[in-house]
């Protein structure tokens, strides 16, 4: 079975692939290690937990950074982003976050360990027998911090699979991903250790968004995880339309692509390119430079992906 550290900033998308990823029984996952990004650390953390909780899985979860490696940086390329907050405020003042500070899920009685996810992410790789995927679908702080601590790790690590990055679009600017943007030397520490990527890209996460009206006849079942998956689009379509980001009608569901595509890829177009990334501060901070004679050779890139079979996957899986 493969061995996985997940690495996730839940996050309303996170929630489905760390679900998708113990009900699918397909992974030993080590321990899950939380990032800054949709929320601070803390509260990432605290929803990694509730998601967890809620799948029966007592799977261990870390704490790591509660932000880029390099912060004075990372400010002056925010001077570059376009997107505005990612929440509304409705007219009885309430907020709606595209990722809430808690999920409505219970409440966890569990916290997270003592040691830092940096540490937890070196040890298991040092000690394991087998090779290790990470996966991470939030900012890659704790990632390039762990190789750049102890670049040893990357002989044990089998392959890191993202959600982020893409090749047409962007999300945070006009090139580039939210999560590769997030902490783009993070991201080059990771490409340039020459360890084997395979990103599920937004253009392929942006092809397979998910049909609004289909979902939301999941809101009525009887079964607990179709129900929160069809809330959760629920909630994003509505949050991403107010923020006309999205047209209510198609919602992407970006991170389950992840542990998708490590499940059954058959459905999803990934593409073998020599890829780099700009750490610059300008208009393209965070975006992939893609078969420019620069960077990993090994660097595999999801680009398309079919949007019925995406969902009929998820559905599937949480009807098991
Ligand atoms: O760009 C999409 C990514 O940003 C997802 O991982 C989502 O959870 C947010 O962090
Ligand atoms: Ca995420």
């Amino acid at each position: 079975m493969r061995k996985i550290i997940i690495d996730c900033d839940t996050g309303t998308d996170d929630a489905i692939a760390l679900m998708l990823a113990v009900l699918s029984k397909k992974f030993d996952i080590l321990g899950v290690t939380c990032v800054a990004g949709n929320q601070l650390v803390e509260d990432t953390a605290d929803n990694t937990l509730r998601v967890l909780d809620f799948v029966g899985s007592d799977v261990k979860v870390y704490k790591g950074a509660n932000g880029p490696m390099y912060p004075e940086i990372q400010e002056k390329r925010r001077e570059f982003v376009s997107e505005g907050p990612i929440f509304y405020t409705d007219d009885k003042g309430e907020i709606h976050h595209l990722h809430p500070r808690h999920l409505w899920l219970p409440e966890t009685k569990r916290k997270p360990e003592d040691k830092d996810a940096v540490d937890f992410i070196i040890d298991t790789c040092l000690n394991s027998k087998e090779k290790i995927t990470i996966v991470p679908t939030g900012p890659a702080s704790n990632v390039g911090k762990a190789i750049k601590k102890n670049p040893d790790i990357i002989r044990n690590i089998e392959e890191i699979v993202f959600m982020g990055g893409s090749v047409n679009t962007g999300n945070i600017t006009e090139t580039a991903e939210a999560n590769f943007f997030n902490d783009p030397d993070a991201i080059k520490i990771i490409i340039d250790s020459g360890v084997k990527c395979v990103t599920a890209a937004l253009d392929a996460t942006i092809m397979a968004a998910i049909d609004v009206e289909k979902s939301n006849k999941l809101l009525d079942s009887d079964n607990k995880y179709l129900k929160f998956f069809g809330e959760i689009i629920k909630w994003r379509a509505d949050v991403e339309y107010h923020l006309g980001w999205a047209d209510g009608i198609n919602e992407p569901l970006h991170d389950p692509m992840a542990i998708v595509y490590m499940i059954d890829d058959s459905f999803i177009k990934c593409v073998r390119h020599q890829v780099s990334i700009d750490t610059g501060v300008n208009p393209e901070s965070g975006s992939l430079i893609v078969d420019k004679g620069i960077g990993n050779d090994d660097f595999w890139i999801m680009e398309e992906c079919d949007k019925e079979k995406y969902y009929d996957f998820i559905t599937d899986m949480f009807s098991e």
